[in-house]
């Protein structure tokens, strides 16, 4: 089979059963990874760019080559470089500079433009603050003002969720013959939360799902806030516009260190060949946590959301 571009790609990921790391952790139950960075821009996002823009179209919201902007911590503008560009759309990517360079240079690679906004003064090098993404949120918001730019909003476009209830939920459902007792998912936008979750219980309303969070900066679990984490592409400690109609349907939020993250990223990778960023670890820690304790015996699955490549720059390899 040969296809005309790679948007038609985006789809169909594989899930491994991680039982090299289960024994590691001395565990008992399966541990099941999705391998979302095999997709074309090394990450989940793809799937949102793909659905926000084909969204955008059929209800005749965007123009045909009207430019794109979308406030990013790297993993979405990858996508929607790669989306935009087969589709014949301008796009500006407007990040933190706190983001791992990888990610800015693939997105300017891939054709696309980035504007990189500086991290609030009190903030850490590398480690992207709520504030931090507050002011890289005011920048885009005001290139689409200045530009005519079409926002993708990936924060509050329910396009976001339902590409994951649609498609990510539908492929975990089959592929593992439904026979999964619960789904774990580290939030950022909390769209593949937030969708997946949706999409499981539809299912099974049976199907345990947990957000989770960083322990340093856990908003839905307890309100906490103690600073920075290591955790990209989540952790922002804000309210998250999906979630507050669908709440209910969580049956708990996982709080997880950096060290437990990056832990478990180690041995994703050493023990299952699973090559996979900060979040993925984070994930991997909260279905530990829930196989030691609540959960033990039961099958879990999780996302891996991107690929450790894009991570070389940071800490997480250094052993
Ligand atoms: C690597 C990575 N993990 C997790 C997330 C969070 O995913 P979501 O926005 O669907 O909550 C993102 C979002 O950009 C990400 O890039």
């Amino acid at each position: 089979m040969i296809y005309d571009n790679v948007t038609q790609v985006i789809k169909d990921t594989p899930i491994i059963n991680a039982s090299n790391t289960v024994k590691r952790l001395g565990l008992d139950g399966n541990l099941y990874v999705k391998l979302e960075y095999l997709l074309p821009g090394g990450s989940k996002k793809d799937r949102i760019a793909l659905n926000i823009i084909n969204k955008a179209h059929e209800r005749g919201v965007l123009a045909p080559s009207q430019p794109i902007v979308e406030l990013t911590s790297g993993n979405t503008g990858i996508a929607l470089a790669i989306v935009c560009k087969q589709t014949g759309h301008p796009f500006t990517a407007v990040m933190s500079a706190g983001n791992s360079m990888e990610r800015v240079k693939m997105i300017k690679a891939l054709g696309a433009e980035v504007v990189l906004v500086p991290q609030a003064e009190d903030s850490i090098k590398g480690k992207v603050s709520g504030k931090d993404l507050a002011l890289a949120e005011e920048e885009a918001k005001r290139i689409c003002t200045q530009t005519g730019a079409f926002m993708a909003s990936q924060f509050d476009n329910l396009d976001n969720p339902l590409a994951h209830m649609a498609d990510t939920a539908e492929e975990i459902y089959a592929q593992t013959e439904g026979k999964i007792d619960a789904f774990a998912d580290f939030i950022g936008t909390g769209g593949s939360c937030a969708g997946i979750c949706m999409g499981l219980k539809n299912k099974n309303k049976n199907i345990l799902c947990y957000g989770v969070e960083p322990q340093n900066a856990s908003y839905y679990a307890d309100k906490e806030y103690h600073g920075a984490h290591i955790i990209q592409g989540g952790g922002y400690y804000r309210e998250i516009s999906f979630f507050e109609n669908i709440k209910h349907l969580f049956d708990g939020f996982i709080n997880v260190s950096d060290e437990e993250t990056i832990n478990l990223c180690r041995i994703l990778s050493s023990e299952d060949s699973i090559f996979a960023g900060f979040s993925t670890g984070a994930n991997a820690a909260a279905a530990a946590k829930l196989l030691a304790g609540p959960l033990k015996g039961k099958n879990i699955i999780i996302l891996a959301n991107d690929t450790g490549l894009k991570y070389m720059s940071t800490a997480l390899w250094d052993v």
